[in-house]
């Protein structure tokens, strides 16, 4: 039987030490700062653990994939620092702690956020170089690059603000959950499936595993956002209703939301059941994932 606080706990730690490694020393810059400042605030790391629990069913140690798992984290970093601008959710509060821009200024902000992009793709690399495993980091890179990017992540925050005071239908709003968030849960458990060595068949089920998950993520963090509480969250509650967002909650109401995120979890759970190995960790931090306080 599976630890999973345990398990949580350590994996976060190795993560942050890993993650603190790449960052700029303190006082190099304002950017360097920035950088490390919105990394060293903390946050579940989710997607590294994820990405390092794959790659474990599939037999693959930590030591060997940690690199991947951090660059994961620095694009949703990134994603975060920019999500807070003024010009965006406008949110003064992350992980506990002032936003990025409040502490440094917006150009600081929209630089530290580039930055944090930009170096994820060079653990990318890193990690080909160190592992001689070429052919799997430009894999790697590329599914990391389309989660990102327009088609994924990115195409899903010009929705999620274009959606702003609209009534959307509810597969649109799925469709915007998937891009903006189950974008880069897909590629965190890909790219463990890929630096594992996976083949076509476990990544297809894990790839679609994490969709479902993705999705529900979103949800049910839409939910925590009328549910749950600033010192829960170390964000603002009420946010989305404030900026009109179109989110499941507001277009079905808190239980029929509530629903669908069960039955995400169930799907993204059956996924798991076509897959050979022990897994009881993924399983379990898939439940984790969906039901959540913060
Ligand atoms: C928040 O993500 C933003 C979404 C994509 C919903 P997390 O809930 O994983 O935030 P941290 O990393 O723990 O702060
Ligand atoms: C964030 O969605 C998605 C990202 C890609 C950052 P939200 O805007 O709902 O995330 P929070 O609630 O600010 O963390
Ligand atoms: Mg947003
Ligand atoms: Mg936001
Ligand atoms: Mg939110």
């Amino acid at each position: 039987m599976v630890d999973l606080d345990h398990y949580l706990q350590e994996t976060k730690a190795a993560v942050d030490l890993a993650l603190m490694v790449d960052l700029p020393s303190a006082g190099t810059s304002k950017v360097g700062d920035a950088m490390r400042y919105s990394v060293e605030a903390g946050g579940k790391r989710l997607r590294p653990i994820l990405c390092l629990a794959t790659a474990h069913l599939l037999g693959t140690g930590q030591k060997a994939v940690i690199g991947i798992a951090c660059a994961l984290e620095l694009v949703h970093a990134y994603s975060l620092i920019h999500d807070d601008l003024p010009a965006m959710d406008d949110s003064d509060l992350r992980r506990g702690k002032p936003s990025c821009h409040v502490v440094f200024g917006e150009a600081i902000a929209v630089l530290a956020g580039d930055a944090l992009l930009t170096l994820a793709f060079e653990k990318v690399a890193a990690y080909g170089l160190e592992n001689r495993q070429a052919a799997k980091a430009v894999r790697i890179a590329t599914v990391l690059a389309v989660a990102a990017g327009v088609k994924g992540m990115i195409g899903g925050q010009e929705l999620d603000l274009l959606a702003e005071g609209q009534t959307l239908t509810l597969q649109r709003v799925e469709e915007i959950a998937a891009l903006k968030t189950g974008a880069l849960f897909k590629a965190a458990v890909k790219c463990g499936a890929l630096a594992a060595g996976a083949g076509q068949r476990e990544i297809k089920v894990l790839s679609s595993f994490a969709s479902s998950i993705g999705k529900a993520f979103q949800i049910v963090d839409d939910l925590l956002d009328s549910r749950g509480t600033v010192a829960e969250l170390g964000k603002p509650v009420a946010a989305d209703l404030k900026k009109a967002k179109a989110t499941l909650p507001v277009l079905l109401g808190t239980e029929a939301a509530q629903a669908r995120a069960d039955q995400l979890y169930r799907l993204a759970t059956a996924e798991l059941k076509k897959l050979k190995g022990n897994t009881e960790l993924l399983q379990m931090l898939a439940h984790r994932l969906v039901y959540r306080v913060n």
